[in-house]
């Protein structure tokens, strides 16, 4: 998505060697997944900024990449019509990314309370980017009645549910964008949100296919998104050498939108991929929610694809729409189908 000889040569300390970020990434990462009161260390001092930049910055975007190729055109023209604040920028993560998925959009203004985020972020924009409708602040703007789209990435996990929502409740945004880390934790949170959204005339359009209650919300489970990259050759030897895998993100996406804005997708046999249950010789059992909100299994038989798109099937991205038309029902909430429609790329 970005050209990433830029970012490196744009890092707070572009001095550091491949060897010196990998390690500073290992320290980030156990904080963010283990040390996790240890959190605002990951964000105090300019290498740990480069190092977060030349990582967690150019793979992140990505996931705001798969939304968009998860939404209809209409979705993305009516974004395009907003104002866009990211919460919680980081280094302007979603704030580039957006820039370049919706470049008509009114204006991107990234947020972040760490000041030094910030100067990362306007350096990347004086040197590389150089778009005149990004901005960077460490506080929130005058609240008005503008169009919005409010985008939290990897914020609401450090903010806290509660706040977020308080944010949204003041800016009555068009749209919400959570893209947030792929965990059970992360998911009952971001149920929380859900469920309150709902309740003030939110409609989620991502990833659920109905606006009922979630099937999963009292069981031991969680929907997720898995998202595949391919990244460039340097971004590839510095997540080896950070042994850190970037070939499949896990992140928790949803996305809503202020229901005058719905363009609801409902319908009675499309559904969302949950996961791949399992692969058997004749079929694949694939794991789905369907626009009642009930999680139902899909035997798909193999015969219904070419051989080519059987590979890519063996390792199919949860998060995916798929059409499909019943053949049978079969025991456990399980129907075979005869034929299916899905959108790998
Ligand atoms: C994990 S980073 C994510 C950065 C970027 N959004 C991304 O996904 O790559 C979380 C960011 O949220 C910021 N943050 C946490 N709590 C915040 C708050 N209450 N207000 C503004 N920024 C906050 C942190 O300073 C940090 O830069």
């Amino acid at each position: 998505m970005f050209d990433y000889d830029a970012i490196l040569n744009s890092l707070l300390n572009p001095n550091l060697n491949k060897q010196q970020l990998a390690k500073l990434i290992g320290t980030q990462s156990t904080q963010f997944t283990s040390e996790r009161t240890k959190l605002k260390n990951n964000y105090s001092d300019e290498d740990l900024i480069s190092a977060y930049t030349s990582f967690y910055f150019p793979t992140n975007a990505l996931k705001l990449e798969f939304l968009t190729q998860n939404l209809s055109d209409e979705q993305i023209s009516a974004i395009s019509k907003t104002h866009i604040l990211d919460i919680g920028t980081g280094p302007g993560t979603y704030v580039f990314s957006a820039s370049e998925l919706f470049p008509d959009a009114l204006s991107f203004t990234g947020i972040d309370e760490s000041k030094l985020m910030l100067k990362q972020a306007n350096k990347l924009n004086d040197e590389y980017f150089k778009n005149s409708k990004i901005g960077f602040s460490e506080s929130l703007p005058l609240v008005d009645d503008a169009p919005r789209t409010i985008i939290f990435g990897n914020s609401i996990n450090e903010m806290g549910m509660p706040a977020a929502f308080k944010i949204i409740k003041r800016y009555k945004p068009k749209f919400i964008i959570c893209i947030e880390p792929g965990t059970k934790e992360v998911f009952k949170d971001l149920l929380a949100l859900r469920k309150k959204l709902l309740l003030i005339d939110y409609k989620i359009q991502y990833p659920c296919m109905g606006q009922g209650s979630c099937p999963l919300q009292n069981m031991d489970d969680w929907c997720h998104q898995s998202i595949k990259t391919t990244l460039d050759y340097e971004l590839e030897s510095l997540s080896q050498v950070a042994k850190l895998d970037r070939k499949v993100m896990p992140a928790t996406i949803h996305f809503y939108s202020f229901d005058e804005e719905a363009t609801s997708t409902e319908s009675s046999d499309k559904a969302r991929l949950v996961r791949l249950k399992r692969n058997v010789k004749h079929a694949y059992l694939w794991e789905v929610c369907t626009s009642e909100n009930k999680v139902i299994t899909l035997e798909v038989p193999k015969k219904l694809f070419k051989k080519k798109m059987l590979k890519q099937l063996d390792g199919i991205s949860s998060g995916l729409e798929v059409s499909y038309t019943v053949a049978k029902e079969l025991e456990n909430d399980t129907f075979r189908v005869k034929d299916i429609e899905i959108e790998i790329d």
